[in-house]
């Protein structure tokens, strides 16, 4: 017991009660450290202060598309009497570019800085979050009549519609006849009898698309000087030409059907009627054989029955005509074919009442099927026309080819092998038909740094 005490205060002794009184390396570092470091900080606040960088404030990196308004924070945030607002408004925004707003009948208008999120230095700053748009759409509202949209999406893999035009029921309104099953066979008719093999593309391209069709008319018709434009995309725009081939041309006869199915009338001719209304055809008709007969008088003589007289026996006379009945005749026998065959092999005709001339239907080729989404079909050449539609065998023109949901989410899904699933791929929220262009307001020496 006595030795443990002793032991104690030997080690006690051995402290150096002064130790911390004396100086030391280590405590002039921290001294000078101390006071050194705040005023370093302080002088570099001033010094970009003083010259007008505010970047030291900053909350983050910058979108590229305002990367070079990085030194120019009062372009969005408020400084008044040199306080430093961190929100942004509206009308700050809207000083450099519309964002016009969705639906006028939304129950409210979320902030811009709601949904693109600046100073995180987002590649797309348009790349907006699912809840941007399920704040609404997961249980959508509407000021006045009620929305005839579907009320609860949460997300694209589970939640999100079929697509509208596909619910059972719907069917396509065009009135042009034409069997796909029958055109893709194999070894079809070709314009000389010869067998071919048609491809989707004989007959579906984008607008802009400047190769010679297949099975057009030899003598293309020529462009109205009107409908041509310096504005069209030029061959550098990339983005403009994506755009520009987004979505299939109308097909239409003179480029797609004429080369294998002819016009033709009368065996006297070669060429065919123009193809065009069938007012614009009899007079096309009467003007042909009123050429013909002034050529060849002698054919006022003919045999054989009148045309459109029931086929009741007849003795086989010779009958002599005037020019003008022979004519009347001819145009008769011309359009009985047409009417009764020709034409109507593609289109639907209806008689008018008070005209002997039937009327064609309205052709109807439906040139957007999903008005309310976005669809790029260059951005998609990677897959086969018939994994997404199912064209080979089709048989009616009221068949719809456009392809369901499914289809989409084989790649359009969330995880890392999926394609971008959130839903601005698909949708705009912006009405741009609305957008107000803005008067800029910044100068190049304004930008600073
Ligand atoms: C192009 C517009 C724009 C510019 C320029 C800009 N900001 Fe911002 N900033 C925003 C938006 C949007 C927010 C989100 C705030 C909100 O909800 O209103 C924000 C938020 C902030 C915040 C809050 C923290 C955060 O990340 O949300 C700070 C701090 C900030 N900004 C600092 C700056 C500074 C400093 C500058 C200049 C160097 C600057 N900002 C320039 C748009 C901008
Ligand atoms: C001083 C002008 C200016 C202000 C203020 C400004 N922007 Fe921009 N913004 C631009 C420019 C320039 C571009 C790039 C060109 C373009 O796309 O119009 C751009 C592009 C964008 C884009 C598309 C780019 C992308 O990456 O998707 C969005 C979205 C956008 N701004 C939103 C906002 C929001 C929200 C605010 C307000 C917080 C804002 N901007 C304030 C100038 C401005
Ligand atoms: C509910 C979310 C939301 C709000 C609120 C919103 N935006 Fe957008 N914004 C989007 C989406 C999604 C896109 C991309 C699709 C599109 O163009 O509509 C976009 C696109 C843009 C673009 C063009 C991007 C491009 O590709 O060039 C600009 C500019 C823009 N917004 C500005 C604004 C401004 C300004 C406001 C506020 C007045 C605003 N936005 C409010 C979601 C929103
Ligand atoms: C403030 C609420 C609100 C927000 C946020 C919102 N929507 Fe809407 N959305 C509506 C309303 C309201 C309608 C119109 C319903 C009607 O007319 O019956 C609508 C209609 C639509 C439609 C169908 C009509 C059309 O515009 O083609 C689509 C698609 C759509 N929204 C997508 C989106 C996307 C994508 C976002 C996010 C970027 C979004 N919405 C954000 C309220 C909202
Ligand atoms: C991969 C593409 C894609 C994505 C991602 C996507 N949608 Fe759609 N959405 C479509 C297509 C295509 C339609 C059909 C449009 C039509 O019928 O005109 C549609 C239809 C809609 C409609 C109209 C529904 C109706 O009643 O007819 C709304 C609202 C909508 N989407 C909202 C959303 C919201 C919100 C998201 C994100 C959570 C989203 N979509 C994600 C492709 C997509
Ligand atoms: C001989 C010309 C021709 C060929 C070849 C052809 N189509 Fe069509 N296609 C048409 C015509 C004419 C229409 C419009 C009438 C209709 O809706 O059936 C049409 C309509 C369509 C439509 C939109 C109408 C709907 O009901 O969805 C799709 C999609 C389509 N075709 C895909 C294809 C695909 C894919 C191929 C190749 C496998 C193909 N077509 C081959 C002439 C053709
Ligand atoms: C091999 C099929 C085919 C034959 C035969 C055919 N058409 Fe057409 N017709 C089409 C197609 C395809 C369109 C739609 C696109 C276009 O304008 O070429 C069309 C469109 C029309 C239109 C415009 C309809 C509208 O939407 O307003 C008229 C008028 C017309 N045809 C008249 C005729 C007449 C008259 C005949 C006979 C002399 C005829 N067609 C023979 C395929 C045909
Ligand atoms: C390469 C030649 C070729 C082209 C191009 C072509 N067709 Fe045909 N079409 C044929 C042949 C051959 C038949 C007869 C097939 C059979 O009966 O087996 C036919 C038959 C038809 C029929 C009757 C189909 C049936 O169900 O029996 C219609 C209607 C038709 N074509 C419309 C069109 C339209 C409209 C276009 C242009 C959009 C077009 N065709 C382009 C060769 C062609
Ligand atoms: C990834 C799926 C996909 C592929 C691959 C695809 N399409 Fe489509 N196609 C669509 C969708 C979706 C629409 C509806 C777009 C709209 O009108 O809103 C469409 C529409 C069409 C239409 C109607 C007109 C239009 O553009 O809306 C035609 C014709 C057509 N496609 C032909 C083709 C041909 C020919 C190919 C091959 C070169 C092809 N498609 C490849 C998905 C596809
Ligand atoms: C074979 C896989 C595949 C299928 C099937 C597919 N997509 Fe895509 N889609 C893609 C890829 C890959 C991209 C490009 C993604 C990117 O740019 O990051 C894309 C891009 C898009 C875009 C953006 C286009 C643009 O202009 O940038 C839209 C809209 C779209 N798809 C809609 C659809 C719809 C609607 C369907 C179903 C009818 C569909 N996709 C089916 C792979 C697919």
């Amino acid at each position: 017991m006595a030795d443990g005490e002793r032991a104690t205060k030997k080690r006690a002794q051995r402290i150096d009660m002064n130790y911390f009184k004396r100086p030391h390396p280590f405590r002039r570092w921290r001294f000078w450290l101390s006071v050194s470091v705040p005023l370093l900080a302080i002088l570099w606040i001033a010094w970009h202060g003083l010259t007008g960088n505010k970047r030291v404030y900053s909350g983050g990196p910058m979108s590229p598309a305002h990367a070079v308004l990085a030194a120019k924070c009062d372009a969005c945030h408020f400084e008044m009497a040199g306080f430093f607002s961190q929100k942004t408004s509206d009308r700050a925004c809207l000083a450099c570019h519309d964002g016009p707003i969705h639906h006028a009948n939304q129950v409210f208008t979320p902030k811009c800085a709601s949904c693109h999120e600046e100073h995180r230095g987002l590649a797309r700053l348009a790349a907006t979050s699912d809840a941007a748009c399920t704040q609404c759409h997961s249980n959508l509202r509407t000021s006045g009549a009620p929305t005839k949209f579907v009320r609860d999406i949460e997300n694209f893999g589970s939640g999100h519609p079929e697509f509208a035009v596909l619910h059972s029921g719907s069917s396509d309104p065009g009135t042009i006849k034409l069997n796909h099953a029958v055109h893709m066979k194999k070894n079809l008719k070709g314009p000389n009898g010869e067998p071919v093999q048609l491809d989707c593309d004989d007959c579906h391209r984008p607008p802009t698309s400047t190769d010679a069709w297949r099975f057009g008319s030899a003598t293309p018709m020529a462009i109205p000087a009107a409908q041509k434009s310096d504005l069209l995309p030029q061959k550098s725009d990339l983005a403009a030409m994506v755009l520009a081939r987004a979505y299939m041309a109308p097909p239409t006869y003179v480029k797609t059907c004429v080369a294998c199915h002819s016009l033709q009338f009368d065996k006297r001719f070669t060429e065919s009627v123009p193809h065009d209304t069938p007012e614009v055809v009899h007079k096309f008709l009467v003007e042909r054989f009123q050429q013909y007969i002034a050529a060849h008088p002698a054919e006022v003589r003919v045999t054989g029955p009148v045309p459109g007289l029931p086929q009741k026996p007849q003795p086989v006379a010779v009958r002599v005509l005037t020019p003008q009945q022979w004519v009347t005749e001819r145009v008769a026998e011309s359009e009985q074919l047409l009417y009764g065959k020709t034409c109507k092999q593609c289109h639907a005709l209806s008689v008018s009442s008070g005209s002997e001339l039937p009327v064609v239907a309205k052709s109807n080729i439906t040139p957007r099927w999903l008005p309310h989404a976005n669809f790029n079909h260059d951005r998609h050449q990677l897959v086969k026309c018939t994994e997404c539609h199912a064209a080979l065998t089709s048989h009616e023109t009221a068949d719809i080819l456009i392809p369901g949901i499914a289809t989409c989410e084989k790649c359009h899904h969330s995880g890392a092998d999926g394609a971008e699933s959130r839903c601005f791929e698909c949708h705009t929220y912006h009405d741009w038909t609305k957008a107000k262009a803005v008067k800029g307001k910044l100068t190049l020496s304004g930008l600073g740094d």
